[in-house]
């Protein structure tokens, strides 16, 4: 961090109504990757040290001011009348201290941390009112053209709906990512008119002002993607494309293997390990945390979990688990929120569970219901067997000892508990407690009735 980042502020505009995504929601608050865009863009910003992160927040505010949380000041422009006018609003609340200014789009999610810092620098370097990140683009629709004069200096930059036809042909495009000396911008700032097609006070027009005036601009180009801004639903699903390659290939630089990076989905703050394989169609969201050596896939989604070294997880849904080393989860099981699996268990095919613990070494193997019970190690719970866990009214526990056997289909009505090392027979509803050791069996007896099959067959027989 260079000496001059105490001063720096970073000012993150996400004020704006992003009326081209036609939603309730406000735009910096869609996502990609399992975060907003302004959560991306704090991300970035966050590591450069910055003494002030302020961001200005104004089509639900309240909503977008939540999400920023502790992670930086909110300031409220209550008219959404331009970039540049939401640049005066955030200058406004900086302290005295602050001499230079970051600003950034709260709708560019791509932007790297690394070009921020080198904005900055450039700017410092050369002693520079401005620096401004720029790009070209194979189609600039949409975007703001920066105009060169004929010694190739920036002259201007021009809005799409103010360009003309020529201007429009410009393939290099304002990324909207600025590094400005504070003293003149504001001075800038209070001049900036709003004649223009869109009726706003355009942030842009600082820089045509700087030109005009004689003071230094500079331009740094950077990666067409870094630049890529979202302001409609396509463009959202382009950027989550671009986030995710991103994701995708630093996870497999890292060691992570990828059958198709493709069809394989890992949100922003997802940590995998080594030698993990993520098959197809595989969706890692949250704050999920895959150990080494694991295999994760095809179909399965893992949610806000966290895995242990060496599980394989086929075919299923995982939402709010912990699970140890070397667990075997599905094909087809559903672990849901407070569910703990201790390392070396099997939770087979088609078995659900919620909020219960199954300690080290047990296996559910088959066709179960495991809620509110509590498994002890090395216990076996033998197939299409349920935890009964609730009455109608309440939820109720579930004990199970350790080398506990539960006999096939067992139903444990809870609450109730197993104790170590006994048995339930197979086909029972077990609603007393198993002392342990013990084997709790109910059901009745059987009858068997000799020559039944040839009985009834004669019997229909003579009927027809
Ligand atoms: C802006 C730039 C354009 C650039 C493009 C890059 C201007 C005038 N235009 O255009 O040159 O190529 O970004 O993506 O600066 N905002 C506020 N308050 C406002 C208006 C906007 O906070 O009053 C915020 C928005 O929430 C958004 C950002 O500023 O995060 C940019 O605004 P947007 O309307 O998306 O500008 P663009 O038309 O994309
Ligand atoms: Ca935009």
């Amino acid at each position: 961090m260079s000496e001059h980042s105490t001063s720096l502020a970073v000012v993150v505009l996400a004020a704006g109504i992003g009326k081209r995504m036609r939603s309730e929601t406000p735009k910096a608050l869609h996502r990609v990757c399992g975060s907003t865009l302004l959560e991306c863009v704090l991300d970035q910003v966050e590591g450069l040290g910055a003494r002030e992160v302020v961001v200005v927040v104004g089509h639900g505010a309240a909503e977008v001011s939540s999400v920023v949380g502790e992670r930086a000041r909110c300031v409220v422009q209550a008219e959404q009348n331009g970039t540049g006018h939401a640049v005066a609003v955030a200058a406004e609340v900086l302290g005295p201290d602050i001499d230079e200014l970051l600003v950034v789009s709260g709708d560019s999610p791509l932007v790297r941390s690394s070009t921020l810092e080198s904005l900055a620098e450039a700017r410092r370097a050369e002693s520079a009112a401005a620096s401004m990140l720029t790009a070209v683009l194979e189609d600039p629709t949409g975007y703001g053209r920066v105009l060169r004069g004929e010694g190739g200096g920036i002259e201007r930059i021009v809005e799409e709906a103010d360009a003309v036809a020529g201007e429009r042909d410009v393939r290099e495009v304002n990324a909207c990512a600025y590094a400005f000396d504070r003293a003149p911008l504001e001075t800038a700032l209070k001049g900036l008119t709003n004649e223009n097609a869109q009726g706003e006070y355009y942030l842009t027009d600082v820089i045509e002002g700087y030109v005009d005036g004689g003071l230094r601009v500079i331009a740094v180009v950077g990666s067409a993607e870094e630049a890529m801004g979202v302001n409609d639903r396509s463009q959202l699903a382009f950027v989550g494309e671009l986030m995710r390659d991103r994701i995708n290939r630093e996870l497999m630089l890292s060691g992570v293997t990828m059958v198709d990076p493709r069809s394989t989905y890992v949100d922003l703050h997802v940590a995998v390990g080594r030698d993990t394989v993520l098959l197809p169609m595989t969706f890692l969201r949250g704050s999920t945390r895959i150990g080494e050596g694991c295999s994760i896939g095809p179909c399965t989604e893992v949610n806000d979990s966290v895995l242990g070294d060496g599980c394989i997880v086929t075919f299923s849904w995982l939402d709010g688990c912990e699970v140890s080393s070397d667990v075997e989860v599905g094909p087809y099981s559903r672990l849901r929120p407070g569910s703990r699996v201790g390392s070396g268990c099997r939770v087979g095919s088609y078995v659900e569970t919620k909020n219960s613990v199954i300690g080290r070494g047990s296996k559910v193997p088959h066709l179960s219901y495991i809620g509110d019970a509590e498994i002890g190690e090395d216990v076996n719970v033998g197939a299409g067997s349920i935890t009964c866990n609730y009455d109608g009214e309440k939820k109720h526990r579930t004990v199970i000892g350790d080398r506990a056997f539960i006999g096939s289909d067992t139903m444990m009505v809870a609450p109730v508990k197993i104790g170590a090392d006994a048995a339930t027979g197979a086909g029972s509803a077990i609603y007393e407690d198993v002392p342990d050791g013990s084997l709790g069996v109910e059901r009745s007896e059987q009858k068997n009735i000799p020559g039944w099959r040839k009985k009834r067959k004669d019997g229909r027989a003579r009927r027809r």
